[in-house]
């Protein structure tokens, strides 16, 4: 609503209206190129919000040729006149928005552009089908590492953090439009797809088989997966929901997977219930990736892990999964808050504790600036998103934060964190100031001092 002098001040001007424009009927504009974070300007885009991903996906590991069919549905926030989405690479055959054929041409590194043969007006519901081909190029991202469609010996490992889910569905890449996922994807017969949520179901014709996954809880589409290849499949039970372990035959064999439940319910001691409603693990053998991902209810792992990096990868389902940031440089909010959680397993078990852990990595010198910065609130650019400091000054502050405000407090802040922004999106300034008014202590010290100052803290 205007007051009056706004509505006065817009009414005199026809300039101001037509900029103030997307609000106004008549006037439809195009939707941003990108989200505007700060690490990531071009990923994601404006104008819309994406309700839903149906995914339909053939993949020959021998030929590495992807071909998919991607059925959006979305809901302008603004009447649009033409929108963008995230994809890198492939060669498209067909748009269409609203079951018409629509204009597209591609821009940039990762932008699709697409002009309905109509606008679309804000509030409606839209859907926008996309039919592509090709070989995915694999993303490199400013620290080195590789993500999206990373082929593998068998198959394929299929992992979109930051920036990787452009690389193999078109998508709203931002953490902030969470969607629902359904997933079709078939590969030659003696291959299991792994993705998000439940197993619908597979069926095999032809030599191939059709994996059919649906995950009905919000995700971030930098979480979603379809990692593939020959694995052996255990579906089994953690309480009342379904668990999907899936072990690839060429690894040595472990039997990490079986603390599963223990280690579910434990964080479920700490964090509120599970927040998906389905669980497991996917063992690849892809040691080139170097890192493992905490895709939303089955994390995948590029070798098999030990029990820290399952207890990692479990945590980041209520740390990162289903409260995730709204901008990337808040990134600590997942991997410091994973890490403590490492620790307090550890604790739990008799073993190390979390303050044992604190005091190792206290005893690194202030002269070893590598280790001390950047600091974990601000780790300056995309290429420090996941330095060291992230992690173990993140569990530091965690850890910090506990010896601060002491253990009753401590544990109330972590749960109604996990609690009030369950499949939400958060920033620092959000934890700082829940923590502030359940201790009722100023905090803006402490903070500052952990999270954003490049030094080893001393006095905080
Ligand atoms: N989020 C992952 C984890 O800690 C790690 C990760 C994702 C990562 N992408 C990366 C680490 C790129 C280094 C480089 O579980
Ligand atoms: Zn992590």
């Amino acid at each position: 609503m205007f007051t009056r002098r706004t509505s006065a001040l817009l009414a005199a001007s026809a300039v101001v209206l037509i900029s103030a424009g997307p609000a106004v009927a008549g006037i439809y504009t195009p939707g941003s190129s990108g989200a505007g974070d700060p690490y990531f300007p071009q990923a994601g885009n404006g104008g819309y919000d994406v309700s839903h991903y149906s995914l339909t996906l053939g993949y020959e590991p021998a030929s590495k040729q992807l071909t998919g069919r991607a059925v959006i549905t979305a809901t302008a926030t603004q009447n649009l006149s033409r929108f963008d989405l995230d994809l890198r690479g492939f060669t498209i055959s067909k748009v269409q928005v609203n079951g018409s054929p629509a204009a597209y041409e591609r821009a940039g590194d990762q932008e699709l552009v697409i002009t309905p043969s109509s606008g679309l007006r804000v509030g409606r519901s839209f859907t926008v089908s996309i039919a592509y081909a090709g070989v995915p190029r694999v993303v490199t991202d400013p620290d080195g590492s590789i993500e999206g469609w990373v082929p593998t010996a068998d198959g394929a490992f299929v992992v979109g953090e930051p920036q990787g889910s452009p690389g193999w569905y078109p998508v709203n890449d931002t953490p902030q439009d969470k969607a629902t996922f359904d997933f079709h994807v078939t590969v030659p017969e003696g291959l299991t797809v792994m993705a998000n949520g439940v197993l619908v179901s597979h069926r095999s014709s032809g030599g191939r088989t059709t994996w059919v996954w649906r995950e009905s809880d919000p995700m971030a589409p930098y979480l979603a997966t379809a990692t593939l290849g020959r694995f052996d499949l255990t579906v089994s039970k953690v309480g009342t929901i379904p668990s999907y372990v899936a072990i690839d035959p060429t690894l040595p064999s472990g039997n990490v997977f079986r603390k599963l439940p223990q280690i579910v319910q434990f964080y479920e001691s700490i964090y509120g219930p599970y927040p998906f409603n389905a669980v497991g693990s996917v063992a690849d053998n892809a040691p080139a990736v170097g890192y493992s991902l905490e895709t939303q209810t089955k994390p995948v792992y590029d070798r098999m892990p030990d029990e820290t990096t399952v207890a990692h990868e479990l945590s980041h389902m209520w740390l990162g999964d289903s409260v995730t940031l709204r901008r990337w440089p808040d990134i600590w909010l997942h991997e410091g808050f994973a890490t403590w959680s490492e620790w307090i397993w550890s604790e739990h078990n008799g073993q190390k504790s979390a303050q044992g852990y604190f005091d190792t990595l206290y005893n690194t010198p202030a002269s070893k600036t590598s280790f001390w910065a950047p600091p974990p609130g601000n780790p300056g650019d995309a290429a420090h998103l996941f330095d060291g400091t992230v992690y173990d000054r993140g569990a530091m502050t965690v850890q910090a934060l506990r010896n601060k405000v002491g253990d009753d407090t401590f544990f109330h802040i972590m749960r109604a964190w996990v609690t009030q922004n369950r499949y939400g999106n958060v920033t620092t300034s959000q934890f700082i100031a829940l923590a502030e008014k359940i201790s009722g202590m100023n905090l803006d010290h402490f903070f500052d001092v952990w999270l954003y100052q490049p030094q080893k803290p001393t006095s905080w």
